[in-house]
């Protein structure tokens, strides 16, 4: 009433008004990204950090208080601000430590992971699909990143697994005596290995029996290719992107895309700027909805997660710098036309759908086996993958001495 009978009110009120809309659509934006983290807490696919506690504190919790560390892209805080609910944590070892330490360094990297995650009240060490859900804190989950860390035994694959280590990627930047890596000529191992070999089928098909999610990430072509031809369960990518978008050798082309697609399983987009932007310098937030488009587009919304890698790399996108950062993302995809429904899918319920469907086929093989145990391997597996010495010495001791 009162602006009816002053122009000049009215047209400042208008001005305003043309001022603070946008303003309000972009206040909007962030917060119906925020609230709907809220209701569905991210599941991370992939973090280095405990790599990290390694390098600058020799794994000695005592040195160091999580919830506020200032020289990695992960602290407590952060994780808390970035609504994540559930974090894989990588178990990384150097490709270096093939054929030497790398079961014990495995090892102590798991060991880390559970006294970080059993000493800190808002982290919560979960093995199971059911945890996950279940648990009003930070879960924790366990992965190992390169199949160097199992020396070619199953046996050790097993007991990782008792360990609660729930995906293996089969391969870092290194071949293994059975799988091919994607990179080329950082390594010097087993040059002459394409895909899988036998014994990396059987190491496939033992994850499959144990429940164990299979991480195609950092594998060649050919590997992945055969794994998913062998899998009977859904496949993780914990931390890679389109190849079509950037035509790095860690991203996953369209052929391959299609086939996660109807394997049912995921791919968990990196943030890794070198990964998402081929070397650009200019990488920002767009960079990496790129990337989700286009993978939404090939493999459609289902076969779409997260796996930020935070300190396993050194870039990451503008506005993208630590784990406090996701809400930024998921804003810039809402702007971009995703549904609510589609993006608590890639937050959250595609993974937990991988995880249960792979929970379902350890069951129905744990069932079928009955009470059939499978043994270590025979010697043509061992020597294929190019660890003879003791095993054959124990192997002759037995068939000669008793
Ligand atoms: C983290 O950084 C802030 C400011 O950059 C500083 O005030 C604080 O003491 C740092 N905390 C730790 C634990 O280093
Ligand atoms: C990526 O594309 C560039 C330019 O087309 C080409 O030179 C390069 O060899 C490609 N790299 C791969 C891994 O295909
Ligand atoms: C990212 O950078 C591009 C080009 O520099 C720009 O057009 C775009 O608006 C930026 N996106 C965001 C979300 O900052
Ligand atoms: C040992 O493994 C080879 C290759 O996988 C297989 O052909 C052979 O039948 C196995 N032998 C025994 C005794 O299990
Ligand atoms: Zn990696």
């Amino acid at each position: 009433m009162e602006m009816k009978r002053n122009p000049t009110k009215l047209l400042l009120w208008l001005m305003f008004l043309s001022d603070s809309v946008p303003f309000t659509y972009e206040k909007s934006m962030r917060e119906q990204a925020i609230k709907l983290m809220q209701d569905t807490r991210l599941i991370d696919g992939h973090n280095d950090f405990v790599l990290r506690l390694r390098i600058f504190y020799q794994n000695r919790l005592s040195k160091v208080n999580l919830r506020e560390i200032n020289k990695t892209h992960t602290n407590l805080a952060k994780l808390e601000a970035g609504y994540v609910g559930a974090q894989f944590w990588s178990v990384y070892v150097l490709c270096s430590a093939q054929n030497k330490d790398a079961v014990r360094l495995t090892l102590e990297q798991i060991d880390v992971v559970k006294r970080m995650c059993n000493s800190y009240e808002e982290l919560e060490l979960v093995t199971t699909s059911q945890g996950i859900s279940d648990s009003k804190k930070i879960a924790c989950l366990i992965g190992i990143e390169g199949g160097h860390s199992i020396d070619s035994s199953l046996a050790t694959l097993r007991m990782y697994y008792d360990l609660g280590v729930r995906y293996m990627t089969l391969t870092h930047s290194c071949n293994t005596p059975w799988s091919e890596s994607s990179s080329k000529g950082i390594h010097n191992f087993y040059p002459s290995v394409t895909g899988l070999t036998a014994f990396g089928q059987e190491v496939v098909k033992e994850m499959n029996r144990l429940g164990m999610l299979i991480d195609l990430s950092h594998t060649s072509y050919s590997t992945a290719k055969d794994a998913l031809h062998i899998s009977k369960a859904p496949v993780i990518f914990s931390h890679s992107a389109a190849f079509s978008v950037c035509n790095h050798s860690r991203n996953v082309p369209d052929d391959i895309l299609q086939q996660l697609k109807r394997n049912r399983g995921i791919i968990m987009v990196t943030f890794n700027a070198d990964v998402l932007a081929c070397g650009r310098e200019a990488v920002n937030i767009s960079t990496l909805a790129d990337h989700f488009d286009y993978i939404k587009k090939i493999a459609g919304p289902e076969s779409i997660g997260i796996g930020g890698d935070y300190d396993g790399v050194e870039r990451f996108p503008e506005g993208l710098e630590d784990v406090s950062k996701y809400p930024y993302l998921i804003e810039e995809l809402l702007r971009r036309g995703w549904s609510e429904t589609e993006l608590k899918a890639v937050l959250r319920e595609n993974f937990l759908r991988v995880f249960r469907e792979v929970e379902k086929v350890r069951l129905k093989t744990t069932l079928n086996l009955g009470k059939k145990q499978r043994s270590q391997g025979n010697i043509s597996k061992i020597k294929e993958s190019g660890r003879e010495w003791t095993e054959l010495c124990v192997a002759f001791f037995l068939s000669t001495v008793i």
